[in-house]
């Protein structure tokens, strides 16, 4: 088998959440010169690429996935040239930056927006969704269609000024992009690609990249919320029509001309549906984020409507996101966090008994499938959900905050309100995206090392014990384990970054155990065994031949050959 090497599948990228790295100025808020203090920790990290979440101007009601002007950045967040000085402080250590392209909508501050919004005959107005009012049978006035908004609520927003509603599949102020209009299309294309193309970016992680295409019927969606009246619009607003078109116009036009990467959140996929994008002769993006492993036991249209899962959905859904691509020339990501999601160590490792143990087991299944890796900022030391004990006003997020207001608005006259309510906390308190969204702990420093005044939201209070200072001093911390494995995937990339993957014990239900195999009958194979349970539990290899440990989260002195202790994972070379 010939590999197909490329530096984007290569490369591991770590992604940055400016408003949370650090905090330079001593406003409480993450800012570029503080990511660039910064690029010496990253690059000893090992990784290759950083992913910089939005920087550009924004009013921040979806904290900068609302963008009021491509081509500038958020004050908060520095200048222009403090982000030229990013690119190139990125460029001289060898390492590559790729931004986020939002362009499934921009903010209701945009002056696209303003000036579509004037009058109905504005030569914007088509370059938003606009549609008239539906008036029920006693004469109110109704939003067009029942299309439900992510953050809870219609998708629909009424504006005075010409009466008419636009959409707006996320927060009120993200209006959608009319991508029918090829005006409007070009812009986007010169604005928020070409613009940062041009300054020397590597690429773009490309927010909700299907959803660009809506069915132009504008119908009801089908009943899926029996109880409710907006209805989850997928059906009609993912994989549209023009989706594959819209995409292979974007990397014909702008993208091919470059020597770039592209990575795009897919929301809703299916196999079939999934290559259309991926496939390296379709020429639309390079690879996907699939979130079946993220999303276990949260409702696909609901992340709150939460039920548990066991360990066999966990392996069928890290199978999932690396089959999908065998037998296609299509490449595919691996990714545990992000900045929607919570913090791993706490939603699939055990953050209190087994901190460190657990944040290792999972660096080491990161580290070992098959794909482009993408790391979280503070996975890297094991940063944590937030404290159980903080209540509903420690959340920032709109997705959040938005979900529980309609909540209380639905149940508060209820009997068992409080009840509820309490149900409701604990699942905001383990699948919120809140919880990746609080500073990075760098020391045991007021603030942990993030900002010299109080932040624009609170720092985690296990910051004393789980920082990158205490960790850097530390040869057995979770960030030198990192540093290890990232390395190792490097070392042994046939195996790991492109070998196939095989599960060994599939229905055990407390261990993971696979072997990544190259396709060449050279080389060795690896051979990855995890304990994702509290329990010690029996070790005998699964497979024949010379077993060579090359990697293990326990001290040497813990280590028993037949046995594996909580959260104890290993990798072997087998010869
Ligand atoms: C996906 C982004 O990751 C998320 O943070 C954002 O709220 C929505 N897209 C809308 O842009």
């Amino acid at each position: 088998m010939t590999i197909d090497y490329t530096w984007w599948k290569d490369a591991s990228i770590y992604q940055i959440w400016p408003a949370s790295y650090k905090d330079s100025n001593g406003d409480g808020i993450g800012d570029i010169p503080g990511i660039i203090s910064e690029l010496d920790y990253i690059k000893d990290l090992g990784v290759d690429i950083i992913w910089l979440s939005p920087m550009y101007k924004s009013p921040m009601e979806d904290m900068g996935y609302d963008i009021s002007d491509y081509e500038d950045i958020n004050p908060d967040f520095g200048t222009l040239q403090d982000m030229q000085d990013l690119i190139d402080g990125c460029h001289t250590r060898g390492l590559k930056i790729i931004c986020d392209l939002v362009v499934n909508h921009t903010s209701s501050e945009h002056e696209w927006f303003k000036e579509s919004r004037s009058s109905l005959d504005s030569p914007k107005r088509d370059w938003y969704i606009w549609k008239k009012p539906k008036y029920d049978a006693e004469g109110n006035r109704q939003p067009p269609n029942n299309w439900m908004s992510y953050f809870s609520g219609s998708a629909w927003e009424y504006d005075e000024t010409t009466g008419e509603y636009y959409l707006r599949l996320f927060a009120k102020g993200q209006p959608d992009l009319n991508w029918e209009n090829e005006e409007c299309r070009k812009a986007i294309y010169d604005s928020a690609l070409k613009f940062w193309l041009d300054r020397g970016v590597d690429g773009f992680r490309i927010d909700v990249a299907g959803f660009y295409s809506k069915d132009q019927s504008f119908g009801d969606a089908p009943i899926f919320f029996k109880d409710q009246i907006y209805q989850p619009s997928k059906s009609l607003t993912s994989n549209g029509p023009r989706i594959h078109e819209f995409h292979k116009e974007m990397t014909r036009e702008v993208i091919s001309k470059y020597d770039v990467m592209t990575v795009g959140e897919m929301c809703h996929w299916n196999k079939e549906e999934a290559l259309k994008y991926v496939g390296a002769s379709r020429k639309e993006m390079n690879m996907m984020f699939i979130f079946d492993l993220v999303e276990l036991g949260c409702e696909n249209s609901d992340r709150f409507l939460y039920s548990h899962w066991n360990l066999l959905d966990f392996k069928n859904a890290v199978q999932n996101q690396s089959d999908f691509i065998k037998g296609s020339d299509a490449w595919s990501t691996v990714f545990i966090e992000n900045h929607d999601q919570p913090r791993c160590v706490t939603r699939f490792g055990n953050d209190k008994k087994h901190h460190a143990a657990s944040a290792k087991l999972l660096a080491m299944l990161q580290t070992t499938l098959t794909g482009t890796l993408f790391i979280y900022q503070g996975q890297e030391i094991g940063m944590t959900n937030l404290p159980k004990s903080w209540s509903i006003e420690e959340y920032k997020d709109v997705y959040t905050t938005n979900y529980y207001k309609e909540f209380v608005k639905k149940y508060e006259n209820e009997p068992d309100f409080e009840d509820k309510k309490s149900k409701l906390m604990d699942v905001i308190n383990l699948v919120a995206r809140d919880h990746s969204r609080s500073p990075v702990q760098w020391s045991a420093a007021r603030y942990g090392g993030f900002s010299t005044v109080e932040p624009w939201t609170q720092v985690n209070d296990n910051y004393p014990e789980i920082n990158v200072k205490l960790q850097q001093h530390n040869p057995d911390s979770v960030l030198r384990f990192y540093q290890q494995s990232l390395k190792l995937r490097k070392q042994y990339k046939d195996l790991f970054i492109y070998g196939s993957f095989e599960i060994l014990d599939y229905d055990n239900e407390k261990v993971f155990t696979y072997v990544k195999e190259s396709g060449s009958d050279v080389l060795p194979k690896a051979y990855v065994v995890l304990n994702f349970s509290g329990d010690k539990v029996e070790f005998t290899p699964l497979i024949k031949g010379d077993f060579k440990l090359v990697s293990s989260n326990v001290m040497e002195s813990e280590f028993e050959q037949s046995s594996l202790s909580p959260f104890e994972g290993r990798i072997y070379i087998v010869e």
